[in-house]
């Protein structure tokens, strides 16, 4: 069957006209509809487990923009507090949450089968999307990568280098192992229940993988990713998955293949025209526009738009930000962004 909409004929190979785009982090504190039904939510959490007004705030950009993709409004570390972790937010500094640096924290984990009982709202938020969105829209549903959520897990919060989890590793192999081997398979259960309420893509967030040096990138960033993207494959066959290694800089070069991701999203170190030659050889690529761009707009904003599309026409490219767009960005940026996609 040939597939009509725009993003899943990026992710099937497709070299398009006009790349496809979305945009991370397109739901946020940028746009005064998401400020307003944040506020009529109370907290960032109870946002994320309200089906009706997380599936409003994920259609917000959709209707202000007509993006090609749509992304689930949650949060990554909504898996380690469904895991029994406990999980708030400061206002202005974060996540913060209970640690797990023990083999006795971590048998204290619950079973893999009662994270659902948390993570239900979130499913019935991807079930209500997949009837509201319009029908060229993708509805992408995601997960944070293993490594990444374990730095929050291991210690509490977010870090600048990661040092606790590094510190784990070092010190205490066997329940780092445990901790990721945990996400991991909860990450399978959580993204194939996605999917079955209706995501048609899904994304894996390695936000730190830059973190990780030599075999530890290869053991703790690629290869669970590789067994989360295996196993979802084997399960929902043909289900497209984009990887998000932020930080690989050349390590993104056979990517595709080592974690089986259909796209690799790539931030704004790697040069363009050094990865369609080096990495979108291999499969569709997402990226990599700086989110600063959407702060400071002008000639600059369009230039660097065009240059990331002609660098990447020769092959299946999704239009994106290099990281997630910042709540200093203007609306009007992304407007002109779109534009200068669209209109060349
Ligand atoms: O991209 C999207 O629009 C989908 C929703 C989404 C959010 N977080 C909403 C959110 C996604 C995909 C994420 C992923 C996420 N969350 C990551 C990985 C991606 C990345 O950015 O590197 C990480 C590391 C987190 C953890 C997290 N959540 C942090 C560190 C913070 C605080 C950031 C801040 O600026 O305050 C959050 C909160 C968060 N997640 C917000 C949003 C819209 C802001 C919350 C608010 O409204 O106050």
């Amino acid at each position: 069957m040939t597939q009509q909409k725009t993003i899943l004929r990026a992710l099937a190979g497709e070299t398009l006209p006009t790349p496809p785009i979305w945009m991370m982090r397109q739901a946020g504190r940028y746009l005064p509809e998401y400020k307003a039904t944040r506020a009529q939510a109370g907290d960032f959490l109870s946002l994320c487990y309200n089906p009706e007004l997380a599936a409003e705030v994920t259609l917000q950009p959709i209707r202000r923009y007509g993006f090609d993709a749509a992304i689930l409004f949650a949060d990554i570390l909504l898996l380690p507090q469904a895991l029994g972790a406990d999980l708030w937010f400061v206002t202005g500094e974060g996540p913060r949450l209970s640690t797990i640096t023990t083999a006795d924290e971590l048998a204290q984990l619950k079973p893999l089968d009662a994270i659902h009982d948390t993570l239900n709202p979130v499913y019935e938020t991807v079930k209500i999307l997949s009837q509201e969105l319009p029908k060229e829209t993708t509805l992408i549903g995601f997960a944070g990568a293993p490594w990444t959520v374990a730095t929050y897990m291991i210690a509490g919060k977010g870090t600048p280098d990661q040092g606790p989890a590094h510190a784990l590793l070092r010190e205490n192999r066997p329940v780092f192992e445990g901790i990721i081997d945990r996400i991991t398979d909860g990450t399978i259960a959580y993204l194939s229940k996605q999917i079955e309420a209706g995501a048609e893509v899904v994304k894996l967030f390695d936000s730190w993988a830059g973190s990780l040096a030599d075999q530890d990138f290869i053991d703790f960033s690629v290869n669970p990713m590789q067994r989360i993207i295996a196993a979802l494959k084997a399960a929902h066959p043909g289900i497209p998955v984009i990887a998000f290694p932020r930080g690989a800089g050349t390590r993104n070069v056979g990517m595709h293949a080592a974690t089986g991701a259909d796209c690799i999203a790539l931030d704004d170190g790697v040069d363009a025209a050094w990865a369609a030659e080096h990495v979108q050889i291999h499969g569709c690529v997402q990226g990599n526009l700086k989110s600063s761009h959407m702060v400071t707009g002008g000639a600059d904003l369009v230039a660097e738009t065009r240059r990331i599309c002609a660098a990447f026409s020769k092959g299946p490219h999704i239009f994106n930000l290099g990281h997630g767009i910042t709540p200093d960005a203007s609306p009007d940026n992304v407007q002109l962004m779109i534009d200068t996609v669209r209109g060349g």
